[in-house]
């Protein structure tokens, strides 16, 4: 398998380890654009599927979701789909806080979309969307699953969804670059960066 030919991941991509890239659950895929074909033919499944049908926002919050979440959208490809990550990386926390850091998150979301809240929705669902990215629940995909989360999250709340920018963040991009610069930003505290991007 051509797997090790990936070529560059784009800034602030987590690279995939040995161990996951053996969890690859198709035989036909041999190379990095077979591999964009499958995922992106999951994901848009997956999202199908998550998008067709109205969800509490109560049950998105749950941890239980977003392992499900993750699984519809890469559970074809991957076999560690829906799993947390039991390996360490230079980014989200330990791996064995992250069932408990998902569910404190779930908590807080709760609260800050709650009715007695006064943040406004899309800072909530900044706040939600760069947490999640943080804690880096996946050995992949975390991206783009804290991104339709956060999008079914809003719709959940019959707003309308963010626009990422207005362009694919997956591969290499200015806009792109923004959006790690303003998760950085965020990581340090400052949640202004992230908000902005969100609302362009
Ligand atoms: N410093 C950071 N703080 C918080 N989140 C970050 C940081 N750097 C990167 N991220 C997040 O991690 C994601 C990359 O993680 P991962 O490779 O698991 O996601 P992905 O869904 O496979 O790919 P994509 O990069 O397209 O989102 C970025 O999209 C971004 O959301
Ligand atoms: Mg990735």
């Amino acid at each position: 398998m051509g797997l090790d030919d990936w070529g560059e991941d784009p800034e602030g991509a987590t690279p995939l380890g040995e161990e996951e890239r053996e969890g690859l659950r198709l035989s036909w895929v041999t190379d990095r654009s077979d591999l964009n074909a499958a995922e992106a033919d999951n994901i848009r499944d997956g999202i199908l599927k998550w998008e067709a049908r109205r969800h509490r926002l109560d049950s998105l919050l749950d941890d239980k979701t977003v392992r499900d979440l993750h699984r519809d959208m890469f559970g074809d490809v991957w076999g560690w789909a829906g799993k947390y990550r039991r390996r360490e990386l230079n980014i989200g926390v330990e791996p064995a806080r992250v069932g408990i850091e998902v569910r404190n998150l779930g908590h807080d979301a709760r609260f800050w979309f709650g009715k007695s809240s006064t943040m406004p929705v899309e800072e909530a669902a900044a706040r939600l969307h760069h947490r999640l990215v943080q804690i880096h629940p996946f050995p992949n995909g975390n991206g783009l699953l804290s991104r339709e989360l956060t999008d079914l999250v809003l719709i959940s709340c019959g707003e309308a969804t963010f626009r990422w920018g207005r362009t694919d963040l997956v591969v290499a991009s200015e806009t792109r670059s923004r959006y790690i610069a303003a998760l950085r930003a965020a990581d340090a505290g400052d949640i202004a960066p992230i908000l902005k991007f969100l609302n362009e």
